[in-house]
């Protein structure tokens, strides 16, 4: 634990867990749908480049902002206001539901598009869950996006796949994944995060891509190759690339910045049909090395790439911060104002998806629980579904953000 404190970043720490995980192996129409991506890749869109607000930390204004919902707000500029949900909780928590259907214009499965939820056995699928919270959004008119086609995470993979996967049989059931799943929700999806955590700097590449079973089993060109089968499958989604650590102004984040733009400058070099970056977000309440220029000008190079963004997974982590509820919910609330305040200035940046709406529902409670045992509070909603500061700063930001 001394030596993860003294060589990684907060983030790093974070994941710790996940990581040690890793496999031993080192209402949307399908019309609606296709108007979306295509004006997410419309080439004359603006990128002029707005004047940065310098960091508010501590310095925010919470005055009473009125009722009109997150996603209201985010529309107001031309944004998509999101979160991500699981399907048990949406199916039988009533009050849960209606907050989902009052914030949020677009919802992505926390879990149930993941290849342990719908893969139970090698040669099946069982979309059962996923497609319950499709036809929610669908009912409720919701956009809908898919997460994630491709990851190493063995938490998110069926117990069979260590076992059964091989150097001779990886690439078909590569290729036969994404071609079903995608093409199961062709033309009605908003997008999809094809590949989802591939950069890992301690892991010793120079490119600095991780070592995965896929990255063994298929060589490096596996990135390239989902994106293309994706594309195939459903020309009309957008194709995201999405990974975490890149938010600080810490040697870690700072290189995994460089490692993710060079990925993304490979990939539009050989004419991948990448669409966007996700940029997950998962913040930490209590970290003071942020640095608004440097993210923007990251944001910026990725912009300039043809590229949108999408913040993918937005929460605050509150494990480090004091127990009292009204100290913590500022501190947690200006992380949001000083992050969306910098990414929102770049008109690349399209979506907003926190990761869960609720702290009734946040993985946080399970990844980074408080040593004190008093319940985490990472997300705009209480767990009573009341709105918190840190509503007021997702507000705030949506108000103050440019229009796209
Ligand atoms: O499968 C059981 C389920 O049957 C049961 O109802 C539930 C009760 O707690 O537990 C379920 O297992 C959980 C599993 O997700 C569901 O597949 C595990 O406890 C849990 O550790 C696991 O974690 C999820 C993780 O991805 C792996 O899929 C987190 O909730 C989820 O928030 C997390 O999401 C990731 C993104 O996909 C990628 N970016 C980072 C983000 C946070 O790690």
């Amino acid at each position: 634990m001394n030596y993860l404190r003294s060589h990684t970043s907060a983030s790093e720490r974070l994941f710790t867990r996940r990581q040690t995980l890793l496999l031993g192996l080192g209402g949307l129409t399908g019309l609606g749908a296709s108007t979306l991506a295509h004006q997410f890749m419309n080439p004359s869109f603006n990128l002029t480049q707005p004047t940065l607000n310098p960091p508010t930390l501590n310095n925010f204004n919470f005055a009473s902002l009125g009722n009109t919902p997150l996603r209201q707000r985010a529309a107001n500029k031309g944004l998509i206001y999101g979160a991500a949900v699981r399907q048990y909780a949406v199916s039988s928590d009533t009050q849960f539901a209606q907050a989902v259907v009052r914030e949020c214009a677009m919802i992505v499965p926390e879990w149930e598009l993941k290849w342990n939820f719908l893969r139970p056995t090698p040669s099946t699928f069982d979309f059962g869950p996923a497609d319950w919270l499709f036809n929610f959004a669908q009912t409720n008119g919701l956009l809908f996006r898919g997460h994630t086609l491709i990851w190493h995470e063995v938490g998110a993979l069926p117990q069979w796949f260590g076992s059964v996967v091989n150097f001779r049989n990886a690439r078909q059931l590569f290729l036969d994944h994404i071609t079903t799943v995608v093409n199961h929700y062709r033309g009605r999806i908003h997008s999809w995060d094809v590949v989802n955590e591939a950069i890992h700097i301690p892991d010793g590449r120079s490119n600095g891509l991780r070592n995965t079973p896929w990255l063994n089993w298929l060589g490096e060109d596996y990135i390239n190759l989902a994106f293309r089968t994706a594309a195939q499958a459903d020309p009309n989604a957008m194709l995201v690339y999405n990974d975490y650590g890149l938010d600080y102004d810490t040697p870690q984040d700072e290189a995994k910045r460089n490692a993710v733009l060079r990925l993304l400058e490979r990939l539009k070099a050989q004419g991948t049909p990448i669409h966007a970056l996700g940029i997950q977000a998962h913040l930490i309440g209590g970290e003071t090395r942020f640095n608004a220029q440097k993210l923007r000008n990251f944001l910026t190079e990725v912009a300039n790439l043809g590229l949108k963004i999408l913040i993918t997974e937005i929460d605050v982590t509150d494990n480090q911060l004091p127990i009292n509820i009204q100290a913590r919910d500022q501190t947690v609330a200006g992380v949001y104002q000083d992050y969306l305040a910098t990414v929102l200035n770049e008109r690349a940046v399209v979506a907003v998806l926190n990761w869960g709406l609720s702290d009734r529902y946040t993985w946080l409670t399970e990844f980074a629980a408080r040593s004190d045992q008093a319940p985490v509070r990472p997300l705009p909603l209480d767990d009573q579904m009341q709105r918190k500061l840190a509503w007021n700063a997702m507000s705030n930001a949506f108000n103050n953000a440019p229009l796209r």
